[in-house]
């Protein structure tokens, strides 16, 4: 009885955890569409065809104190020279998050 239990506790943990990574996936899926919608002009590969020193790779982004997606967003919503800015009305906060956390996982 004691092993039946620990074999379905176990099954059930296996089982929450794929559904846990496959909600992720799709965030991921989501932001990656966007990404390659709004951004992929100017940030091909994570990299910047406009500003070369401001990729999008993680140690580019945390020398400039990016480091959560918030702060993606942030740079978004007001962007430097050269960058097209993305207000709510064009990328809503949902999206823009999505977007912020493909950038975050896809380029290193
Ligand atoms: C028209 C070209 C262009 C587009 C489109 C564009 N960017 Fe940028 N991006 C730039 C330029 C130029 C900079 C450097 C601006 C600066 O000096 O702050 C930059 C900087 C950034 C930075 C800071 C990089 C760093 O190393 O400091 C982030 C983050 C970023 N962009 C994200 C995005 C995201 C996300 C999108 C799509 C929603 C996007 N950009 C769309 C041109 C663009």
């Amino acid at each position: 009885m004691k092993l039946k239990i620990g074999i379905i506790a176990c099954m059930a943990a296996a089982l929450w955890s794929t559904a846990v990574y496959a909600a992720e996936d799709v965030k991921l899926k989501e932001g990656e569409t966007l990404f390659r919608k709004h951004c992929v002009v100017c940030h091909p590969n994570g990299g910047n065809v406009i500003n070369a020193g401001k990729t999008l790779k993680r140690a580019d982004l945390t020398a400039r104190g990016i480091k959560a997606p918030a702060d993606i967003v942030k740079k978004m919503r007001a962007p430097g020279p050269g960058m097209t800015q993305f207000d709510s009305a064009k990328v809503p906060d949902k999206e823009a998050l999505a977007i912020a956390e493909y950038v975050l996982a896809a380029f290193h």
